[in-house]
């Protein structure tokens, strides 16, 4: 039975997959800001400050933060040291074993496949809203999934569909437009910022705290800093993507931690900034709304910064599909390769070298999902998701250094077992405050994921026909 045996965790073993080396440390770390910056800032930041934690959303993020940073620290010795292989699953199948590194697989493509549509659905919002503004509006059955009265939400199944014409083509030309557009977002939030700061109004910060660390709202839903940290998590999901780009780099073992704490500390820093500045310019209870930054600049009369910031908003969510649906594919493709999956998915596309069917075939689902599901509340699942992937990538550190303490480690996590039991410690709380239905609808998740495993993955798995 193999269902606890790890795989060799030297990198080369099993990580010389023919994907093109073609990514730098600069290049993952504008991936990471590509796939962290988006929703979560542009959108989330107004609800939860209005319904879960009013001025002090800024600790929400604080908190959230620090759990990322406990588990990006974990990641990165991770990424160190097994290299090649990458991402949550590629770590736990050499920590954990494989049942565990299928699960934490299983989970990664409800994670990316999930946050992709919804994001998906958020930029056709966007998108339809400027084109409305130009004189172009679509008609509401064209913009609209069935449920809620329309036919299809077409940008958002049209917009995955031209990202996986991107990714097809190849990783480098992918990775220089997500590039771009990161510098679009980084400049409305520039322009965010520097008008902001004139229009501050400190009264605006008292109280500070209406809702408390926890409390319940009115309709019995949770509230206060920490449920708020639990919701605007989401904004910071995706400096785990940098991870599925390892077989891609050129240095894995030197770069893809460099991209993971980079990003991470920078779009940290802009999360307490904006979220501190966007309740410092309007009353926090204003800000239930779908754009609350460009909606902030406009209470305040500065059009053309709300259209600049409307346009960084486009570029932003565009990035955050585009780095996530990446993602998706290279986890399909490691686990194919590694038998979890069929072998369809592990073919690469000898022109471009990239797992082209892999990415067709996820298109048109992502595409599906997001044009015929409206998918807002499924944010938290991607939460949830993510959190649980955290925290085996914090057990994952404490297994290794105990089994093979022998092992090269480039970068080591400081205070060792301290912060990755405090990444466990800290991710555990953040799913615990989470509501019901999310924690259901993942129990679910998980049970299809066992199911397969034992159904499927199991017999084929390439570890299990090498077995003696
Ligand atoms: N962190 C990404 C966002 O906020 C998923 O949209």
């Amino acid at each position: 039975m193999q269902l606890f045996r790890t795989k060799p965790s030297t990198p080369d073993d099993y990580c010389n997959s023919g994907l093109k080396r073609a990514l730098s440390a600069f290049d993952l770390t504008l991936l990471g800001i590509g796939a962290i910056i988006g929703t979560g800032i542009f959108v989330l930041t107004g609800v939860a400050a209005a319904t879960k934690a009013g001025p002090a959303v800024v600790l929400s993020f604080v908190v959230a933060g620090f759990a990322c940073a406990f588990a990006a620290l974990a990641y990165a010795e991770l990424a160190a040291s097994l290299g090649g292989c990458g991402s949550a699953y590629g770590y736990s199948y050499a920590a954990l074993g494989e049942l565990l590194a299928w699960m934490v697989g299983w989970i990664l493509i409800l994670e990316y496949g999930v946050a992709t549509a919804a994001v998906a659905t958020g930029w056709s919002g966007y998108f339809s809203s400027a084109l409305a503004s130009i004189g172009l509006a679509l008609p509401d059955a064209l913009t609209h999934a069935p449920p809620q009265g329309g036919i299809i939400n077409l940008p958002a199944a049209a917009i995955v569909l031209l990202l996986a014409i991107l990714l097809a083509i190849g990783v480098k030309q992918s990775s220089q437009f997500n590039a771009v557009l990161v510098f679009v977002k980084l400049l409305a939030i520039a322009v965010f910022i520097g008008v902001a700061v004139f229009h501050i109004n400190t009264e605006l910060w008292h109280p500070f705290m209406p809702f408390g660390w926890s409390s319940t709202g009115p309709g019995g839903e949770p509230t206060g800093i920490l449920s708020g940290a639990a919701f605007v998590f989401f904004a910071y999901i995706g400096f785990d993507a940098v991870t599925t780009a390892a077989e891609e780099t050129k240095n894995p073992q030197r770069d893809v931690p460099i991209g993971i704490i980079t990003s991470l500390a920078f779009c940290t820093v802009i999360y307490i900034v904006v979220s501190g500045l966007l309740t410092g310019i309007v009353s926090y209870k204003d800000l239930n709304v779908s754009s609350p930054v460009a909606h902030a600049l406009q209470l305040l009369g500065i059009n053309w910064a709300s259209g600049l910031v409307a346009t960084g908003v486009i570029a932003g969510l565009t990035t955050v599909m585009l780095v996530l649906y990446y993602g998706l594919t290279r986890i399909f493709f490691a686990m194919s390769r590694d038998g979890l999956l069929p072998p369809f998915f592990g073919t690469l596309n000898e022109t471009t070298r990239t797992p082209v069917r892999v990415i067709i075939l996820c298109g048109l689902l992502i595409a599906a999902i997001a044009g015929f599901v409206p998918l807002g509340e499924l944010a938290e699942l991607t939460n949830i998701g993510t959190l649980a992937a955290f925290v085996f990538v914090c057990i994952g550190v404490i297994v290794m250094r105990a089994r093979q303490p022998g092992l090269h480690r480039p970068f080591k996590c400081p205070w060792h077992p301290v912060i990755p039991i405090m990444g466990i410690i800290s991710c555990g709380t953040l799913m615990a405050f989470l509501p019901l239905i999310t924690w259901q609808r993942f129990g679910v998740w998980l049970l299809i994921g066992v199911g397969i495993y034992f159904i499927y993955s199991m017999h084929n798995s390439r570890l299990a026909k090498a077995l003696p």
